[in-house]
């Protein structure tokens, strides 16, 4: 999928761009495909580990755990001071860090379930709070990486499903909210993507198929692309790929409790395989 020209126009009234966990995966590719666009931009990343690629000139890299309340405090009033020093124009905030842990209740890691709560909500939203003032004086869209785990309870991946599908429908209350104001905000839902995310969240085998005209996963650059595409279009929610979004909404006709029977069957037998 490839950006128009008037897509790319419209990346003209971004100066910075703000993004969380940009070390790896879709993070990474999304700097990657901004700085394509807007080889000027003021960017500035925020993980523990440092990407591997040129921020640009200025371009500066915060070192934080974000799911410590604390250290997220710090890492923000650092960003909004060197923030003075961007050149003048919107702000694409994208609140991408995060990760899943695939294991069955009540035997999971309370502490690695409490800390994904920290980090793929409590992060995001409060990044974004601290942010906004500057947002809504400069205009800007903010990014929420959730996933297509949002439109379903998932089981094994119980705790992740519902922190993306908080995140799906924050990103979408707060569009609303913030209508009017010259921010916007935006909710990605990537199906399976080729990144670190299975082997973090503890899957032995990625449960995603070789590349091709069946598969069902995309690669990180393809997920940035459809991200950037979709802020210059002015989306406020989009499912990467026709397949995820064929078996979103077949999903949403369904019974809850039923989608949720099947995920568990799928999921159990991922597991099986896991194990083999
Ligand atoms: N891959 C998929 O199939 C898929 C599908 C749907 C949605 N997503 C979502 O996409 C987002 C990006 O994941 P990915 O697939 O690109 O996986 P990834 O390659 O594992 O990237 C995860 C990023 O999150 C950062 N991160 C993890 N823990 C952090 C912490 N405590 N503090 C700050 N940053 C932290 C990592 O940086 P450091 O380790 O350097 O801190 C890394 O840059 C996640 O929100 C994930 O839930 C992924």
């Amino acid at each position: 999928m490839k950006l128009t020209t008037n897509d790319i126009a419209y990346f003209k009234r971004f100066s910075v761009i703000i993004v969380t966990g940009g070390s790896s995966g879709i993070g990474c590719s999304i700097i990657k495909a901004a700085q394509n666009i807007g080889p000027k931009l003021w960017v500035c990343n925020l993980s523990r580990s440092k990407p591997d690629v040129f921020l640009g000139e200025n371009g500066i890299h915060i070192g934080v755990d974000l799911s410590d309340p604390a250290a997220l405090q710090s890492a923000a009033n650092t960003l909004l001071s060197r923030l003075q020093e961007a050149p003048p124009g919107e702000i694409l905030l994208v609140n991408n860090s995060g990760f899943g842990d695939y294991a069955r209740l009540p035997h999971a890691d309370a502490s690695k379930q409490l800390k994904m709560i920290d980090l793929n909500i409590r992060a995001a939203v409060d990044l974004t709070t601290r942010l906004l003032p500057a947002c809504l004086t400069r205009g800007g869209t903010v990014v929420n990486i959730a996933s297509t785990a949002a439109f379903q309870p998932t089981p094994f991946l119980a705790t992740y499903g519902a922190t993306k599908a908080f995140v799906r429908n924050w990103s979408l209350a707060l569009h609303e909210d913030l209508r009017g104001t010259g921010v916007r905000a935006l909710a990605v839902c990537p199906g399976p993507t080729r990144t670190n995310f299975f082997k973090a969240a503890g899957f032995t085998k990625p449960p995603i198929g070789e590349s091709g005209p069946g598969a069902l996963d995309m690669t990180a650059d393809e997920v940035a692309r459809r991200t950037l595409r979709a802020v210059a279009r002015e989306k406020t929610i989009i499912v990467t790929g026709w397949k995820n979004r064929l078996i979103t909404s077949f999903g949403g006709t369904l019974p809850l409790t039923w989608v949720t029977r099947m995920g568990a069957v799928i999921l159990r037998k991922l597991r099986l395989e896991q194990h083999r």
